[in-house]
């Protein structure tokens, strides 16, 4: 592509002075957009065969131009492609270089469209892609934690709730609970690829164009269901990269919370689980240390995707319609996000596959703190009739027997018992053991052995996808 007289590219043709050199600099995005290069070229083969189609070109034209993009598309891949700063961006730099191998006729690729409809249909393409990719990672994290989980269902360990100990569970139930965190954060990346289904090509600046061009043809091509239905919309929506940014942010919640879980867990005050050598790091001046920094990374990087979002959607926020150039950091933030959490994942993962449970300690914690309260109150509600909440404090004078005399609710006898709740026989005992209370918990949902190999089976099944 020439330059004019006063040495400017050509879309900087009525311009006469060289814009400032600082600017030229960092108004630029050609080494975070070149990144799109196979979308571009994709979407300007499908733009100049629909121009021939509509004998808006003609044949020779369209396929010189076609073999121009080819030989570009190999040229970059092969790293044989020089990319030019002052091009500004990916799509100048793919039309200058047309123009160097096929010369004047290259002019035509631009006939009906503008950067502003271009670069969106380029980076919807884009995002395609991207949310699948982030879908198939989740997958493997399911995977890992479905393998962790059968193998643990009889693994019993005290829940919490404010992090102290509340009813026991079975390890699995809990690993569980985060399967389904990650299941609605593969709906929510599979539920983006709608907002990604209407194609921009052909809004051309923002009002469309005076050419008989066909959009459904581009939008069949490219894989779209249909075209945008508002020009004006069209190049100034970004809400598909919000969809993204908040996506990637629910799921970055999640991997930040089973990390922070697995923190406490592994901390020397819990003892909970163990983390293998291949996923702690050392302390330069504490020799025994073994720090779980693999997973303080997880948790810090959730910071970052948050702020992504945020950038966007102050970006957005008064923005008038239609293209402005602080819409270009987009990819900047969609391509930090998308790497960072893939990166996430893949760790998740290592740290999924490295750790084990220390079913003892489980054992010991859950047998602290009177977890079993709410199975012995249950029991006064079914074998003696009890209103529930006759029951609770009947419960709780038993409790603060035991407390007073140091004894676990498993220690109490049936005659210390009797001299709070009469009514109670041996038969009571049993209440207190860990797997019978897990095992009780057989409401939909819930966490007794059975219920867990169920929602295991069906996951495996792929019956929740
Ligand atoms: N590089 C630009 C971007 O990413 C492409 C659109 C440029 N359009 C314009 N009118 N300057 O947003």
């Amino acid at each position: 592509m020439g330059k004019n007289k006063n040495n400017q590219p050509i879309w900087n043709t009525r311009i006469k002075k060289e814009t400032k050199n600082l600017f030229k600099k960092v108004g630029g995005s050609i080494e975070i957009d070149k990144r799109l290069f196979r979308e571009d070229i994709e979407a300007s083969i499908v733009h100049v065969e629909m121009l021939f189609r509509q004998k808006i070109i003609n044949f020779k034209i369209k396929n010189k131009i076609v073999w121009g993009l080819n030989r570009i598309k190999n040229e970059i891949i092969k790293k044989k492609f020089i990319f030019d700063e002052k091009l500004e961006d990916i799509h100048m730099n793919i039309e200058n270089r047309l123009f160097e191998l096929i010369g004047e006729e290259a002019g035509y690729i631009h006939t009906a469209r503008s950067r502003n409809d271009q670069v969106v249909t380029d980076f919807k393409m884009w995002l395609r892609k991207a949310n699948k990719e982030i879908v198939k990672n989740i997958d493997f994290t399911i995977k890992n934690i479905l393998k962790k989980a059968e193998k643990n269902v009889e693994t019993i360990m005290p829940g919490f709730t404010h992090l102290k100990n509340a009813q026991p569970v079975s390890f699995a139930h809990y690993l569980m609970a985060y399967l389904e965190m990650f299941n609605r954060d593969k709906k929510r990346f599979n539920n983006n690829l709608e907002s990604l289904n209407e194609n921009p090509l052909g809004a051309a600046a923002l009002t469309g164009t005076s050419f008989k061009i066909d959009r459904f043809y581009t939008s069949k091509k490219l894989g779209f269901h249909r075209p945008t239905k508002n020009s004006i919309d069209t190049v100034s929506d970004r809400d598909f990269v919000i969809d993204f940014l908040y996506s990637c942010s629910a799921c970055a919640v999640h991997i930040s919370r089973i990390a922070e879980e697995f923190i406490i867990w592994n901390s020397d005050a819990f003892k909970l689980i163990n983390l293998n050598d291949k996923i702690v790091t050392g302390s330069s001046i504490m020799p025994q240390k073994k720090n779980p920094d693999p997973l303080e990374y997880l948790r810090g990087k959730t910071g970052f995707m948050f702020g992504n979002l945020f950038s966007m959607l102050t970006t957005l926020k008064g923005l008038p319609l239609s293209y402005f150039k602080d819409l270009q950091d987009d990819k900047e933030i969609v391509f930090k996000s998308f790497d960072q959490l893939k990166n996430s994942l893949i760790i998740l993962n290592d740290v999924l596959k490295n750790f084990s449970p220390d079913k003892k300690r489980m054992i010991e914690l859950a047998e602290s703190g009177y977890i079993t309260a709410t199975d012995l109150a249950d029991y006064m509600v079914r074998e003696l009739n009890y209103p529930f909440r006759k029951a609770y404090l009947q419960t709780a004078k038993i409790i603060n027997f035991a407390e007073k005399n140091k004894k676990k609710l498993s220690e109490l006898t049936l005659k210390e018992i009797n001299k709070i709740e009469k009514g109670l026989t041996a038969d009571v005992l049993k209440v207190f053991e860990l797997k019978k209370s897990v095992n009780s918990k057989v409401s939909y949902g819930g966490t007794s052995f059975d219920n867990i190999k169920k929602m295991i089976l069906s996951y495996k099944r792929n019956k929740y996808d």
